[in-house]
């Protein structure tokens, strides 16, 4: 069977940077150590006056599509993820059809276009999607384009304010990729839930304590799921595991319960136990309130061993290293970290061909889904092409009150008079006013 995976992936950052320590936190009256060390944020991408979801999936694409040879003739299909868009009809990535067509000579008018809505796991569904299109011979030896791509933006004074974010990735789905292969092995934590959501508002309504524990939740019911089919899992079998990462504070609490969990009745889980005894085991307690106690007694003890802290180093902290830069990109986000890491192990020169990957996205409403990855053997040249570097360092930083400015500017119930841009685009498409039906324009300055 040949295998289906991701052949190239480009990012795009929205073009503003806002410090959350030096700039936002004084202005929130909170110790620059909450966004640093306690959500573990330095910085966050924001989009210029004329970047929008839009602008940022076309532009991504678009640089996919010029460094690997593509022409629309070689894509069957273009979904977008996105928990942003402004239209209930007409999908997201017909418009970027449009920016794209703008560039190419010829159209995508054969290609299979929709979106996808599952608050941020929807960048996973979709890539599932082109999988299962290819898998089921139904591509016609063309490849998918998934486009992830958000405006992360809460309203003023929310708690999630700290956590915000802007930009799109792109990612090509084809046969025999480059970079990573899936596997068809997958695990789902599924359920009803109400910790974030949009009831067609543009701002979220959040729950932000609760939505970490449904977070925590969901993901360990899909990593047992993923057991249940592919196998026990072990903490040495994988080179990185990419979590969705609203920030990096929480894949710090999620990379602890769940090195917890894959090492229970392991030779790991021994060698600790002279350190800080075994896990605790239910059938060990009359209720499961001292039960519950003695887990979390045994997970800070966990936290402070030395084998925990090197394996957390090795295989979770290098998927942080952009995310601590842009914020949250909610579809985008787990595709970030997947970036993150593999840029790492390029810098690091790392031998990882063969390697697999745990990739653990996450949904708010809410659904968790684990599967595994496998780098092929033209990874590093893939990576080596990939210049997120460049566009952070040339991000224009921005003071508190050109923030609140620019937060009005995308507040879709605001008419802001004053859109001046900050940045001045080059080589890109640019959102370009409206419409006679309300639609968005766009053009490529
Ligand atoms: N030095 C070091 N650490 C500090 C500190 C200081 N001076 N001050 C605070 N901290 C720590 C806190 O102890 C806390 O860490 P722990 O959780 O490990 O204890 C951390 O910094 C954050 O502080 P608070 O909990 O006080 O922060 P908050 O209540 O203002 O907001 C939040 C936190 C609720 C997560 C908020 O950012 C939020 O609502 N975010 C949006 C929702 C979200 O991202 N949820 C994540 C799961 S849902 C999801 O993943 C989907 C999605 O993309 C939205």
């Amino acid at each position: 069977m040949v295998g289906v995976g991701i052949d190239a992936i480009e990012i795009h950052t929205g073009k503003l940077c806002l410090d959350l320590g030096e700039t936002f936190a004084p202005e929130m009256g909170d110790d620059p150590d909450k966004y640093r060390k306690g959500l573990g944020l330095y910085t966050s991408s924001f989009p210029d006056s004329y970047e929008d979801i839009v602008t940022m999936g076309a532009n991504a694409a678009h640089r996919l599509m010029k460094r690997t040879g593509r022409t629309p003739a070689d894509i069957g299909r273009i979904d977008v993820a996105t928990e942003s868009a402004f239209d209930n009809s007409k999908p997201v990535s017909t418009y970027i059809a449009g920016c794209l067509e703008q560039v190419f000579e010829t159209t995508f008018h054969h290609a299979n276009k929709g979106e996808r809505k599952f608050a941020c796991i929807a960048g996973t569904q979709s890539l599932d999607d082109a999988y299962n299109w290819i898998r089921a011979g139904r591509h016609r030896g063309r490849s998918a384009l998934v486009i992830a791509t958000d405006t992360a933006l809460y309203a003023r004074g929310d708690a999630g304010e700290a956590t915000q974010g802007a930009g799109a990735v792109a990612m090509l789905i084809s046969e025999d990729p480059s970079l990573v292969e899936l596997s068809p092995e997958q695990g789902y934590g599924s359920a009803d839930e109400t910790d974030f959501l949009k009831p067609n508002q543009q701002f979220p309504s959040v729950d932000g304590k609760r939505s970490v524990q449904v977070y925590l939740s969901r993901m360990r019911e899909a990593l047992q799921d993923y057991e249940s089919v592919a196998g026990d899992t072990h903490p040495d079998d994988f080179a990185f595991i990419p979590f969705h990462t609203p920030f990096p504070g929480m894949v710090r609490k999620a990379g602890l319960l769940g090195y917890r969990h894959v090492i229970r009745d392991t030779g790991v889980e021994e060698e600790l136990a002279a350190e800080i005894g075994r896990q605790p085991r239910p059938e060990a307690f009359d209720d499961d309130q001292t039960y519950l106690d003695a887990v979390s007694e045994y997970t800070d003890a966990l936290k402070e061993t030395t084998r925990y802290q090197e394996w957390y180093e090795q295989v979770i902290e290098p998927t942080l290293n952009i995310s601590r830069y842009v914020g949250n990109w909610y579809t985008g986000s787990v595709h970030v970290a997947r970036a993150s890491a593999l840029k790492h192990a390029l810098e690091q020169d790392r031998e990882l061909t063969g390697d697999r990957l745990l990739v653990a996205s996450y949904g708010s409403g809410a659904q968790a889904e684990i599967h595994t990855e496998t780098v092929q053997d033209g990874w590093k040249e893939e990576i080596a092409a990939f210049d997120i570097d460049e566009h952070l360092d040339a991000r224009h930083d921005i003071t508190f009150e050109e923030y609140e400015r620019i937060h009005d500017i995308h507040n879709h119930d605001i008419k802001s008079e004053d859109v001046e841009e900050f940045t001045t685009p080059s080589d890109e498409f640019v959102f370009d006013g409206w419409g006679r039906m309300g639609e968005r324009k766009y053009k490529f300055v």
